[in-house]
């Protein structure tokens, strides 16, 4: 019997893997030059949680989360990584300015396609303390920086403001009276949507709703002065830093948090789930899980998704050429770990052969590992301070003094 993984996971291997721990090293010391610290929190986390910072209504908290009981209480496999992070900010009481990257698992139940899983990687930042709109900009800068940083070029990036809880009860009567008329054309979703998360009605995908929300009052052309003032600074900030942007009045995110700027970094290299990066600002959040009132803004990236934007031929993450040394004969040992050290140093991969192999074995093994290069040292190379260097992609042999071994791998690319 064959065993095959869950539907909706993924074997990350190979090129993949290293495609993406690169990216998790550009990433730590990319956001950790902006003041990013890493911080690591559980994959489960108590069930209120999530339906308290999400939203009892949304489709993660209602339909898609893994849940289980333990000792009467409720799980959940964490479904994001936002309502975590300030979680562990109020329990250990961190203190406020703090900016926070991670890098995990998350877990959704939704209907897997191309780009959509139910265990999948993020990558997120969330900037706590902060609440000037410079920051919603330099959030998005950062964002742009980082997957320039990491080799995927084709994206565009869409924003809005979704306003605050002042905004929207005017909106919603406005919104209301404008539908009344019209709900017997809306779905049933958006009909169900309207009373509890009304704003997620923009959200529908559904023929038959569009032609209703094409003439339907906005919430970002009805904020209140504030909001809207805050909005206009954003973009002005994004146009200096020279960011390019779409408004889409009709972003309005899947999550309950937000407040004021959302935004989403689409691809058309991902097909139907075609956003990869995604995030805003979430003022209230803090004070609604019980910490003090701190603006905080951030967003989250999908590694398998990323992956999916990645050129074929990356040239800020190609892969460290490989080596491989044979030494002939166990008295070479010491030689052979001075070696491994000194390629290691140059960045390399490096594998050792068994001393006591013949080299034959031994180049057989370079050449299943994938080896570019093969330091070869034997009695020969002893007696005439040398090392015999192969190209194995090549089959040039050539000798290379001891003295020179440094300069030589310094020029190897
Ligand atoms: P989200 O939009 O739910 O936001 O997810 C962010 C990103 O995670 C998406 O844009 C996508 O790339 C990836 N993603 C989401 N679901 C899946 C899935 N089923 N399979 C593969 N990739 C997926 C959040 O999670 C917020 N916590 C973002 C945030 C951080 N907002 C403020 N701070």
């Amino acid at each position: 019997m064959i065993y095959q993984k869950p539907k909706g996971t993924k074997d990350i291997f190979g090129r993949e893997t290293r495609r993406v721990e690169k990216a998790n090293t550009l990433a730590r010391a990319f956001f950790g030059q902006n003041g990013y610290e890493e911080i690591k929190t559980p994959t489960f986390e108590f069930t209120e949680l999530f339906s308290r910072s999400i939203g009892e209504n949304t489709d993660i908290v209602e339909k898609e989360m893994y849940s289980f009981k333990v000792d009467e209480r409720s799980y959940v496999l964490r479904p994001e990584g936002t309502a975590s992070v300030l979680r562990a900010v109020i329990e250990n009481k961190i203190s406020i300015p703090a900016r926070f990257l991670y890098i995990g698992t998350m877990f959704r139940k939704e209907k897997p396609q191309k780009g959509r899983y139910r265990e999948f990687l993020q990558l997120g930042i969330e900037n706590l303390g902060k609440a000037e709109p410079f920051y919603d900009a330099e959030t998005i800068y950062l964002a742009r920086e980082f997957l320039k940083l990491v080799g995927a070029v084709e994206f565009r990036i869409e924003v809005n403001s979704i306003g605050c809880p002042k905004c929207r009860i005017q909106y919603k009567t406005e919104l209301k009276s404008y539908l009344e008329p019209k709900m017997n054309r809306l779905c049933a979703d958006c009909q169900r949507r309207f009373e509890k998360n009304f704003l997620r009605i923009f959200d529908c995908k559904k023929e038959s709703c569009q032609p209703v929300y094409q003439a339907a009052p906005m919430i970002t052309d009805r904020l209140c002065p504030e909001c809207g003032e805050h909005y206009v600074k954003v973009k002005n900030f994004l146009n200096l830093m020279g960011i390019e942007y779409a408004e889409n009045k009709r972003l309005v995110r899947g999550l309950d948090y937000y407040t004021k700027t959302v935004f989403e970094f689409k691809s058309r290299a991902l097909g139907a789930q075609d956003t990869l990066l995604a995030g805003g600002r979430y003022d209230l959040l803090m004070k609604e899980l019980g910490g003090g009132d701190v603006p905080c803004i951030g967003w989250a990236m999908g590694q398998e998704r990323m992956l999916l934007t990645l050129p074929e031929n990356l040239p800020k993450i190609e892969d460290p050429k490989v080596f491989f040394i044979a030494v002939m004969g166990e008295r070479f040992a010491q030689e052979l770990l001075r070696l491994r050290i000194t390629v290691i140093d140059h960045g390399f991969i490096c594998f050792m052969g068994n001393p006591e192999a013949p080299i034959k074995h031994q180049m057989k093994d370079a050449d299943r590992f994938g080896a570019d290069h093969v330091i070869i040292y034997g009695e020969n190379e002893e007696k005439e301070h040398y090392y015999t260097v192969k190209n194995m992609k090549s089959g040039e042999q050539v000798q290379v003094l001891k003295d020179n071994l440094d300069k030589f791998l310094t020029a190897v690319v």
